[in-house]
């Protein structure tokens, strides 16, 4: 712009103004304040031509340029605390918060529906008169098999069921994952002279492969009572009320002849159908059998009673052994085991 001809100050001031009134954000009031009010505006540079001039035309332009320049900035401080305040705005919408809402619940953490189903079990042989009597998860091969009698050479205790752990001093396999709960019978035995009534719940181990009715971790319970002139009648008797409360009081139990190297006689033990009621026919459950098989039992044999520091001569007694996923698969009616431990919140919340 030639510094001589006379700058048209009211177009600068409107360009200006609706520039900076029209700003829609501080960045782009930013960018106005540049183009129209910085040394290099065209307003700038109208200042930087006044030097050039003569002191009469100098005050006087000086003087426009002057109220042209406060004009502008009133109206850049008016649209800054604008813009300033919207943004300020917008931040507390973002981040507001409403001090009257309740608070958020942490989801409330629940016992575990197998553990409840051991808890239940233990609670029905605790009133009995049982005991509860706890046994090491890792074992020696003498109280898991060698003390239940079990004869050498016998399959479960080859590699391929039992989980063996490695200890260099001693013979492969001598320490295993315990494959049940039986080895608390002789535990128990060595930690207290007969009447003995416990009850041994505890976690199992065996190589086996998970699939809908097997997996590796599993849980049994052990129930061993030793006495003076204890009989298979008071074995049926104690699983006959434990099914009863179980299962239902209108169970009826039924011991089939059946083969474990730690109990002579041994038995499996079955269960009346809780869902048919024991009709069969076309019954799911028990597929028309009637019967449902829920545990193994027997009388403890006199080898076992001695290994434990008991006499045979003097006491006898019974044991049974029963899979805690099992139990509770059946009243419940779950179908895959290896649903226990998947922890499908959708799944634990509704049993
Ligand atoms: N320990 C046996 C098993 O795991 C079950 C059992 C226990 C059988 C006590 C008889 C007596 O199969």
């Amino acid at each position: 712009m030639p510094t001589t001809a006379e700058p048209d100050l009211d177009a600068l001031v409107e360009a200006g103004r609706t520039a900076l009134a029209g700003a829609r954000d501080l960045d782009e009031l930013r960018a106005a304040e540049q183009a129209h009010l910085s040394r290099r505006s065209p307003l700038g540079e109208v200042q930087r031509g006044l030097g050039q001039l003569d002191p009469e035309a100098r005050r006087e332009l000086g003087h426009r340029v002057n109220q042209a320049r406060t004009e502008l900035q009133a109206v850049l401080a008016g649209r800054r605390s604008e813009l300033e305040a919207a943004r300020d705005r917008s931040l507390l919408e973002a981040e507001r918060v409403d001090v009257t809402l309740p608070g958020r619940r942490p989801p409330r953490g629940a016992v575990h529906p197998l553990t409840r189903a051991a808890d239940e079990i233990i609670d029905i042989f605790v009133g009995l008169g049982y005991r509860v009597f706890e046994g090491p998860e890792v074992e020696t091969d003498w109280y898991n098999f060698e003390a239940l009698n079990f004869p050498p050479g016998h399959p479960a205790r080859s590699m391929q069921d039992s989980l063996t752990l490695l200890d260099e001093t001693r013979p492969p396999g001598w320490l295993v994952l315990r494959t049940h709960t039986s080895p608390g019978q002789i535990r128990a035995m060595e930690a207290g002279p007969p009447p003995l009534y416990v009850v041994v719940p505890g976690r199992c181990y065996r190589a086996d492969t998970p699939d809908a009715t097997h997996v590796p971790v599993f849980h049994q319970l052990e129930i061993l009572a030793v006495d003076e002139g204890l009989t298979m009648g008071d074995l049926k008797g104690t699983l006959l009320s434990f099914a009863r409360t179980y299962f239902g009081a209108e169970r009826d139990i039924r011991l089939r002849p059946s083969y474990f190297p730690f109990t002579e006689p041994s038995a499996e033990v079955d269960v009346s159908c809780f869902i048919c009621g024991g009709r069969g026919g076309d019954c799911r459950t028990c597929k028309g059998d009637r019967w449902i098989e829920v545990l193994g039992a027997g009388m403890v044999h006199p080898k076992v009673l001695a290994n434990g520091g008991y006499d045979p001569n003097k006491v006898s007694g019974f044991a049974a052994g029963m899979g805690i996923e099992r139990l509770f698969m059946l009243r419940s009616g779950l179908a895959d085991i290896r649903t226990l431990t998947d922890n499908d919140l959708r799944w634990l919340g509704s049993v």
